[in-house]
């Protein structure tokens, strides 16, 4: 068995969680064994963290909002990811390091050497092997997003800050196109999915690099 990290990034409503659905049930259905999670959240820990990030009544700064969602991904990447990848896995995780690069970097400002220091500390340096970035035009996935209902806190910020996580994710899969694939979000869910597991049947093929590990 081949561990494989996948990680699903994007605007809100761009269709990870749809994508990472997907993709679990072609894994499903060849037989791949693997997990399925998603940050913040994944573990009883970022469960709670979860509940305080996303409410809307809550005012946060921008350090504190990017330390709680390290918080959860310090323990997700100790209690699920790695266990999961030991036991050979692949697993499919619903944002990940990056979201924070471009939500707290690019979005809020924080200064990306800061970002990338707690973020080596807390992930232990654990990359993604494949990392599907769903770009869409953040007035259309806001729009998509408010169909599931209440805006959390996140959904409630303004445009131009969606606007610059947008510039944010590709500025990150502009320096590290090996690892980033890129789709276009306004396409088809049928036709993403198609290119997904193409790239998915890639990297099985290929195995984790050393350096990923
Ligand atoms: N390719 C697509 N085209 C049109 N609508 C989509 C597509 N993918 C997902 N959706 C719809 O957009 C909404 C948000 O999708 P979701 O997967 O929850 O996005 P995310 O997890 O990125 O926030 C859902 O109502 C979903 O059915
Ligand atoms: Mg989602």
């Amino acid at each position: 068995m081949t561990p494989l990290f996948l990680t699903f990034e994007g605007p809100e409503g761009a269709g990870k969680s749809t994508q990472l659905r997907r993709l679990a049930v072609r894994l499903e259905a060849a037989g791949v064994a693997h997990t399925v999670t998603r940050e913040p959240g994944g573990t009883g820990l970022g469960t709670r963290v979860r509940e305080v990030l996303l409410d809307p009544a809550l005012d946060m700064d921008p350090l504190p909002e990017f330390l709680l969602y390290s918080a959860s991904r310090a323990q997700l990447v100790r209690e699920v990811l790695r266990p999961a990848l030991s036991r050979g896995e692949v697993v499919l995780c619903d944002r990940y390091a990056d979201s924070s690069l471009a939500y707290q970097g690019a979005g809020r400002g924080l200064e990306s050497g800061l970002l990338r220091a707690v973020t080596a500390e807390v992930t232990g340096g654990l990359t993604p092997d494949l990392t599907v970035l769903l770009d869409l035009d953040p007035a259309l996935g806001l729009h998509r997003a408010a169909q599931r209902g209440q805006p959390d806190r996140l959904e409630q910020a303004d445009l131009a800050f969606h606007e610059r996580v947008r510039r944010g994710f590709l500025d990150l899969a502009r320096h590290e196109p090996e690892r980033f694939l890129v789709l276009d979000a306004a396409r088809g869910e049928a036709e993403l999915s198609e290119a997904i597991w193409q790239a998915v049947g890639e990297r099985l093929a290929q195995g984790r690099q050393p350096t990923a590990s």
